[in-house]
């Protein structure tokens, strides 16, 4: 770290200091600590994962770092506060819960705030701007504390949230990470590559989370040689929500199962909105899925799948064979 970056790695960790103070003993946290508790936080929880609250009084971390002397270049550098016309810094949290983000030597370099309230003109997460040491194509969450048991495990469990990864550590499922509803990058992937053998795509079980998988899925093929599973969240749930409802051990026997393969999770996403008594959908599906399984790169993995839906349509093998050379050859 340079000296002004490491200034920013102080002031970060003095803001999570006073985020965190807030929100467990003062008057001014009660309803955040109440509201982390009834989505079934522990306190225990939220000092593990230094989770703090921001005030709805404004600019109470300003006047903290005014009183700790700290310089208004770093303070306007930091990205925790907003410059008016006037040029006066103004706290940019308010009345949010703080995630205090670590890049992977364990350093605090950013912030993201939940909303308390639910209001369209505000938006659900805030996250501080991206600075000299917050790139978030590059950052995931959790991924310095979970950086021991990925190791042990070889594996990574990937989300989509932070409460996703907090409510799989509950479950004692330690080897997970986030990537914050940003889009995986090229970056995020060659970190996970270097750590891990085998990634668990483990998205949200509504429609944006299933294109999220079948994207997310892509991109690993194309740039690691990691082995790809997917363990599909069902019911439209989250993993927190499945946790808070159906409770530990449930997630813990879904974790279980080894998730099911990347192109078997494909060939079931090619067939949603299909109704395959239809044969025109039947038609539209076959064609869907032998694209997929031409793209296979293993001759016995595609042997697999063919197998599988020349035994579900009744159609010979063979002819599913000879489709398969002629679309390949269509693309070439
Ligand atoms: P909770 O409602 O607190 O459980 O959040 P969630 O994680 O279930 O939210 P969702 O599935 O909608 O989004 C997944 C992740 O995307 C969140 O954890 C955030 O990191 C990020 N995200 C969601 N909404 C926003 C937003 O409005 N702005 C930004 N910057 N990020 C968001
Ligand atoms: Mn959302
Ligand atoms: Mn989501
Ligand atoms: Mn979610
Ligand atoms: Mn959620």
């Amino acid at each position: 770290y340079t000296p002004n970056q490491s200034s920013l790695i102080d002031l970060y960790e003095k803001a999570a200091e006073l985020f965190s103070h807030v929100l467990l003993n003062t008057k001014l946290g009660e309803n955040a600590l109440s509201y982390l508790k009834q989505r079934g936080l522990s306190e225990k929880e939220i000092k593990d994962f230094n989770i703090g609250f921001a005030a709805p009084e404004q600019d109470l971390l300003l006047s903290f770092f005014k009183e700790h002397k700290i310089d208004d270049k770093t303070m306007a550098e930091s990205g925790l506060f907003i410059e008016t016309s006037e040029h006066e810094l103004r706290d940019r949290f308010f009345n949010r819960i703080i995630f205090p983000i670590k890049d992977s030597n364990g350093k605090i370099v950013a912030f993201s705030g939940r909303s308390l309230v639910k209001d369209p003109n505000h938006p659900k997460y805030l996250n501080s701007p991206e600075t000299s040491i917050f790139n978030k194509g590059k950052v995931l969450y959790n991924f310095f504390q979970a950086r021991s048991e990925i190791i042990q495990s070889k594996t990574v469990i990937l989300y989509e949230g932070f409460m996703d990864v907090i409510a799989a550590h509950r479950a004692n499922v330690k080897n997970g990470i986030a990537t914050m509803g940003t889009s995986l990058t090229e970056d995020h992937i060659n970190a996970i590559n270097r750590v891990a053998d085998r990634v668990i795509i483990c998205f949200d079980g509504d429609e944006p989370g299933q294109r999220a998988i079948a994207r997310a899925i892509e991109l690993f093929r194309n740039d690691s040689n990691l082995q790809i599973s997917v363990v599909f969240i069902p019911d439209n749930l989250d993993p927190d929500e499945f946790v808070k409802q159906r409770g530990v051990e449930s997630f813990q026997s879904l974790m279980k199962q080894t998730g099911e393969s990347s192109t078997s999770f494909l060939l079931k996403y090619d067939r949603m909105g299909l109704n395959l008594a239809n044969e025109n959908d039947q038609l539209e599906y076959l064609k869907k899925a032998l694209a997929r399984i031409g793209g296979l790169k293993d001759a016995l993995e595609q042997d697999l799948y063919l197998n599988q839906l020349s035994d579900e349509f009744g159609i010979d093998k063979g002819d599913l064979k000879d489709q398969l050379r002629e679309s390949v050859a269509d693309r070439l």
